[in-house]
């Protein structure tokens, strides 16, 4: 069984929402598939499909306009949260200690957060990457409470380039070795940036790839079946 997570960002409406989820409905799968959408469409019907969110306040309730709570999440029957996108990381200055502090809150209103951690393009030209991922995993996870690492190299989102099937088993071999060394080996860690129906399948024979975060590709039933289809 992996992990096949869509990560829809800011895209979508209801219309395309009931499309691809009845689409999903009709596949056979062991895959655990999830669809984390934008807030606006977290209500209504799912199709028996589980749905997540991409963000998670840290703070309990109160005047934090634009925020949104692990209550109200979890009265959503939300079970998944993205957290620490390097979207978020960069476009809202969400530090570690941020992430942390948001998976932190997810587990407190049992919602499995999946924390994504990933080096940029400078930081790989410097050889930086092993470094920056081990201490982005250190300094995001909670102390306690089940989780899911996503390893998303930021320069590989969106841009239709992946590491190579070497790098990926040496980056995920270093991020299970770092877990196994705070006792989770057992937490899940996903691959994510730039996977299609062409690569899927490849990267998730990988070993310690759990699963893949796919972006671009979950939106739409025509390039997302595929990808399930292809994983068994
Ligand atoms: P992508 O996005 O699949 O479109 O590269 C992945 C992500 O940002 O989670």
């Amino acid at each position: 069984m992996k992990f096949i997570i869509g990560n829809w960002k800011m895209n979508g409406n209801t219309e395309q929402k009931d499309v691809l989820l009845k689409s999903i409905k009709n596949v056979q799968t062991n895959n655990k598939i999830v669809i984390c959408l934008p807030f606006t469409l977290l209500h209504g019907n799912d199709f028996g499909i589980t749905i997540g969110a991409q963000d998670i306040s840290e703070h309990t309730n109160g005047a934090y306009t634009g925020d949104i709570s692990g209550q109200m999440l979890k009265d959503a029957n939300i079970k998944y949260v993205i957290v620490g996108h390097s979207e978020r990381r960069f476009y809202h200055n969400e530090t570690n200690d941020i992430v942390k502090a948001k998976a932190t809150t997810a587990v407190a209103y049992g919602i499995t957060p999946i924390i994504c951690i990933g080096e940029t393009q400078s930081e790989r030209n410097m050889g930086r990457t092993m470094s920056v991922v081990k201490k982005m995993l250190l300094e995001s996870v909670p102390d306690y409470g089940e989780y899911i690492i996503a390893y998303e190299p930021r320069w590989a989102i969106g841009s239709g380039t992946t590491p190579s099937v070497s790098e990926i088993k040496a980056i995920h071999e270093t991020i299970f070795k770092t877990l196994r060394n705070i006792n989770r080996e057992n937490t899940p860690i996903l691959y994510g940036g730039s996977v299609d129906e062409e690569n899927a399948k490849t990267i998730t024979s990988v070993a310690h790839v759990d699963g893949l975060l796919i972006g671009r590709a979950s939106l739409k039933s025509d390039t997302f079946l595929p990808i399930i289809k292809s994983i068994d």
